[in-house]
């Protein structure tokens, strides 16, 4: 027993050491995971590098498919990534909950795959060739455990439609996704994160999003919209837009959303005269990322706004007014971070009277 505590440990230390390099191969779209270990959610995902395949051949009684690996640790999780796979492998054990796909060769999903799985939490696809043409719409319609499906780095053409009601993340980033089926999210109303960033989409109609009311992320970065999408969930705290080719806001564009706490629009082509006074009047405002766009002037901000990006602008010049609509003991900018370096001005140009307004703030670069 005593040397059986002994493997473990040094396994797990083994595991927790490597864990950031393999991490970083693989972005899963930007955002890191959650990992709830109470609830025996794997903390690696991907075995590649670590350890030798012919331990767990050996050490491990279970049943486990050839071009997988089934570590003791995580007797659910099954890791079948980065073998360049064609197909999924046949007869995947039932109790598999989570599933790693990621960067295989893998460029169609039927129906049958999952047909004997009931419990799969997690479907990681990411770098693989899925086309939609070729993705059964119903694969996952009966899984109604699953909570994370990522298939990042695709060749997906639309949102796949039949999606389970239980699902919290959509990770579809750097596909070619132009269309998303009205109705797709109609029952998700747990969904809270959606990364459709480096796709094609153009618009967003009604009923395209609609049914998300826990959205809390959607990432809508590298897209082909021109102004700001309408019909978003209002509900969204982070909203992603950065490097879509904006050709302004107006006042209407982020009314609506009274939790939004960061918004990015940087490398969105943005001129001053393009944005309202009123655009940014938006008082959950924490941080505002406009930085590499095409501004001469400094935006009007909330004054509950913290982290202000405007570097590599064309500013020339600072007006307090941007920041405090008025001066006094209760009202001056809660910022802590502003950034207006790479514009047309120097720290000689801030006027006089900025420390005023801008009183708890850490650092300004210039
Ligand atoms: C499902 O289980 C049945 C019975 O054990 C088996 O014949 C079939 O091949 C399995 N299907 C898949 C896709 O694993
Ligand atoms: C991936 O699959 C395609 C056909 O779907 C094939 O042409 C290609 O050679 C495969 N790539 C590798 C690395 O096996
Ligand atoms: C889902 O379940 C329904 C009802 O049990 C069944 O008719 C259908 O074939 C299942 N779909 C898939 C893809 O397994
Ligand atoms: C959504 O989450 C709630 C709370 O965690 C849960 O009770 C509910 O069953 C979930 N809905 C679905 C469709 O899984
Ligand atoms: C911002 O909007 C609120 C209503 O949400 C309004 O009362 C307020 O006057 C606006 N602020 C500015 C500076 O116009
Ligand atoms: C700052 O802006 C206010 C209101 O827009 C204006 O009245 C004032 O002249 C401006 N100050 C400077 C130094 O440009």
């Amino acid at each position: 027993m005593a040397l059986l505590c002994c493997t473990m440990l040094v396994l797990l230390y083994v595991f927790g050491s490597a864990s950031a390099t393999v991490l970083a191969g693989m972005d899963y779209g930007g955002v890191p995971l959650w990992i709830n270990r109470l609830l025996g959610e794997p903390s690696v995902l991907s075995l590649q590098g670590r350890m030798d395949r012919a331990w767990f051949r050996t050490n491990n009684p279970q049943a486990c498919p050839e071009q997988c690996d089934c570590p003791i640790q995580w007797p659910t999780a099954l890791y079948c990534d980065h073998r360049v796979l064609a197909d999924i492998p046949d007869s995947l054990p039932e109790r598999t909950q989570y599933l790693f796909l990621q960067g295989n060769n893998i460029s169609s999903l039927s129906s049958l795959f999952l047909a004997n799985i009931t419990g799969l939490r997690w479907l990681i696809l990411d770098h693989n060739q899925l086309q939609s043409d070729t993705l059964d719409q119903s694969v996952l319609q009966n899984q109604t455990k699953l909570r994370y499906f990522f298939a990042n780095h695709n060749h997906l053409r639309s949102v796949p439609s039949t999606l389970p009601a239980g699902l919290k993340q959509l990770r579809l980033s750097y596909n070619q996704i132009s269309i998303i089926s009205p109705g797709t999210f109609q029952k998700l109303h747990n969904l809270t994160l959606l990364l459709l960033q480096g796709n094609r989409l153009q618009t967003i109609t009604e009923r395209d999003l609609k049914g998300l009311v826990r959205m809390n992320l959607l990432d809508l970065s590298g897209n082909l919209f021109l102004s700001v999408p309408r019909h978003l969930p209002p509900s969204v705290q982070q909203l992603y837009l950065s490097n879509n080719a904006l050709s302004g806001l107006d006042e209407e564009s982020f009314q609506g959303f009274l939790q939004l706490k960061y918004l990015r629009l940087s490398h969105c082509g943005l001129k001053s005269h393009d944005i309202p006074p009123q655009a940014f009047n938006i008082s959950s405002l924490v941080e505002l990322d406009l930085s590499n766009n095409k501004l001469t002037t400094v935006p009007t901000v909330p004054t509950s706004l913290q982290y202000l990006y405007l570097e590599a602008n064309e500013i020339q010049g600072f007006n307090v007014t941007s920041f405090c609509r008025e001066v006094g003991p209760l009202s001056y900018s809660r910022m802590k971070i502003l950034r207006l370096d790479g514009n047309k001005m120097t720290y000689q140009q801030l006027p006089p009277d900025w420390v005023f307004c801008l009183r708890v703030l850490e650092s300004i670069y210039v």
